[in-house]
């Protein structure tokens, strides 16, 4: 009886007491604003805290002044925060992802909190890299082109691939992922439109894929590399040759004439009596 008694009286304060969690989304940079309504005029303080530990962050005070605690919760606020002396709205300049978390307002030091806000600031997103995941080339003989698509330093974000309109697939990554990144197998010659995108809740950022960039067929890059080699070789082989036959020519002409073989043997032998003489 007495836990159903307490059951109960805990919904109905989540539903009727004020306990309510409003979320809230922003983009990183951007302006957002806690709204509250206050219509009538204050009877006690009202007071801002955020985060597990309720640090007091401002103070609407009766006299319809305001106090902004700057050097709480890190400094993290520092220049960053307004209240609004009509409505008690606080309002957060130049979001970071560090605002992230739940912030509550009571009514002088009363314990139910007039409002909870869970405010969760999105990083900027950044352009998915598509690149080419097959490497060696003359080893697959198979049609399809490997590819993945990358993106670094990302948290609370879905990366995926599109064919047209429809997905093919998706990860999801919720804490910070230094390297986060989706494979995709094509077929060469597709004529089909493939991008990748990234996502978090509001917002996108997507990269079309360029097949024709990315996916050399295989076939086409062996065959150039086996012309090269073929060219090489030739050329080579020509060289070789043309300076044989020279040497043969050469060689004969000595033998006919005689007088080259002398004049060599001449010459090696005044040059080994320089060096004698020199040492
Ligand atoms: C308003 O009230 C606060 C606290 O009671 C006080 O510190 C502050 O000086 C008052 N401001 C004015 C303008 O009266
Ligand atoms: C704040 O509390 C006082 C009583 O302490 C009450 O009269 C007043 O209506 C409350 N204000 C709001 C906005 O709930
Ligand atoms: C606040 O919002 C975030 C993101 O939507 C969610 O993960 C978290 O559980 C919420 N926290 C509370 C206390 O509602
Ligand atoms: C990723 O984040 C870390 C720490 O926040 C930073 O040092 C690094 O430069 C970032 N890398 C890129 C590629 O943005
Ligand atoms: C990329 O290719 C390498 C081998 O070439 C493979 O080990 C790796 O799993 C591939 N990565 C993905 C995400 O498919
Ligand atoms: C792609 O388009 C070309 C002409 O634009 C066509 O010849 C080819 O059959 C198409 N391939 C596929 C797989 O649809």
């Amino acid at each position: 009886m007495f836990m159903c008694f307490c059951l109960c009286l805990w919904s109905l304060n989540g539903v009727f007491g004020g306990d309510e969690v409003k979320s809230v989304s922003e983009m990183e940079g951007d302006s957002v604003t806690l709204n509250l309504d206050l219509s009538e005029i204050l009877k006690e303080d009202i007071l801002w805290r955020f985060g597990h530990n309720t640090v007091l962050i401002a103070k609407l005070y009766k006299n319809n002044t305001d106090k902004i605690y700057a050097e709480n919760a890190d400094g993290r606020f520092r220049d960053r925060l307004k209240l609004d002396h009509q409505t008690g709205s606080l309002t957060i300049t130049n979001t970071r992802t560090t605002d992230s978390g739940l912030y509550k307002v009571t009514n002088g030091s009363n314990a139910t909190p007039l409002n909870t806000f869970n405010l969760t600031v999105y990083a900027r997103l950044p352009v998915p890299v598509i690149s080419s995941n097959s490497s060696q080339c003359s080893s697959s003989s198979s049609s399809s082109c490997s590819l993945l698509c990358s993106v670094v330093n990302v948290s609370r974000v879905t990366l995926s691939w599109y064919k047209g309109n429809s997905l093919l697939s998706s990860i999801s990554a919720s804490d910070l992922s230094i390297s986060f990144s989706l494979p995709l197998e094509v077929e060469y010659q597709d004529n089909n439109t493939y991008s990748c995108v990234i996502n978090n809740p509001i917002s996108n950022q997507a990269t079309h894929l360029d097949i024709n960039k990315l996916c050399q067929p295989c076939e086409d890059r062996g065959l150039s590399l086996f012309y090269i080699m073929l060219i090489s070789v030739a050329a080579a082989g020509s060289l070789l040759i043309v300076a044989a036959v020279r040497i043969f020519c050469i060689c004969r002409k000595t033998d006919q004439e005689g007088k080259y073989y002398l004049l060599l043997r001449e010459l090696k032998r005044s040059l080994m009596w320089c060096m004698q003489e020199l040492l």
